[in-house]
């Protein structure tokens, strides 16, 4: 990006996106103007309303370096303002947690559609988007949400203090020992060594993402474990072409019936068992 000295939002904003382009984002203008706002400390709205207000001084430093960043390093913008919108939530992300994607929100809906006062538990919670969103919209709900990283978890536990929502985390494998009636999660399920986007491969926790050879190790052992456990609905987010494998698994497995959601993009992306 060329030099800033005295450019308007405007220009800062239109060689930001020449940047960004050149790097092969898909959404340069938006990252652009999040990574402005961040710099200026500003609402993003602040930009349309006065783009040809000054960039200057330090902010002209944080924005370059934003830019870079985001052109040269790939890095997701999430990571660079450090925060992501999930559901009515807005939460805390760094590299230690997958950043949260839309077609996650599946797995809330689920959630709020079980009965009073349900134990709900989400497995390989990240950032606790989905723990935390459902007890955001149903404070009657039991939520406990569990994860192997504990770097994981203390970004989990950080945004539930934030956000003054009571969730119960535990550091552990699966079920980490608790007794749900219902298990939402967004597992590893990655097939290892397929190819991903240069800002997914290069930033996001390996651990989060890779589960064996087809993508379905953690799945598999979850299904066993959920049937094993005291939970009657069990459901997973899935890889796509992944969902009719998971269905046959959770039947083999013991469980009586399974349906699927499909995320906006018409992928099948949710599987629901229960007994
Ligand atoms: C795909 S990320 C999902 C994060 C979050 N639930 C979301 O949807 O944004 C998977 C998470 O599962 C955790 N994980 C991986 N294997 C696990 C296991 N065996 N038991 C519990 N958590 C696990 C990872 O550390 C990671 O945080």
């Amino acid at each position: 990006m060329s030099a800033l000295r005295g450019a308007t939002v405007r220009d800062a904003l239109d060689s930001a996106v020449i940047a960004i382009t050149a790097s092969g984002s898909v959404t340069p203008r938006l990252d652009a103007e999040l990574l402005l706002a961040h710099a200026l400390g500003v609402q993003r709205t602040a930009l349309f309303l006065d783009p040809g207000r000054e960039v200057a001084g330090e902010a002209v430093r944080r924005f370059q370096d934003l830019v870079r960043r985001r052109s040269a390093g790939r890095e997701p913008v999430a990571y660079l303002l450090g925060r992501r919108g999930f559901r009515h939530l807005e939460l805390g992300v760094d590299p230690r947690v997958l950043i949260p994607r839309p077609e996650t929100e599946l797995l809330v809906e689920i959630g709020l559609e079980q009965g009073l006062g349900a134990r709900v538990l989400d497995v390989g919670t990240g950032s606790g988007a989905i723990a935390l969103a459902l007890k955001d919209e149903r404070p009657d709900l039991e939520v406990a949400a569990t994860d192997v990283s504990s770097g994981a978890l203390a970004v989990a536990r950080e945004n539930a203090g934030r956000l003054g929502l009571q969730v119960t985390f535990v550091e552990g494998d699966l079920l980490g020992g608790l007794r749900p009636d219902v298990i939402l999660s967004n597992p590893p399920y990655v097939a290892e060594g397929a190819a991903l986007p240069r800002d997914v491969a290069g930033h996001e926790p390996p651990d989060a993402l890779f589960a064996g050879p087809d993508g379905l190790a953690v799945v598999r052992r979850l299904v066993s474990a959920a049937i094993a456990s005291t939970a009657r609905v069990l459901a997973v987010e899935v890889g796509a072409g992944l969902a009719a494998v998971v269905e046959a698994e959770a039947v083999e497995a013991g469980f009586t019936q399974t349906a699927v959601r499909r995320d906006l993009a018409g992928i099948e992306r949710v599987v629901v068992a229960t007994r």
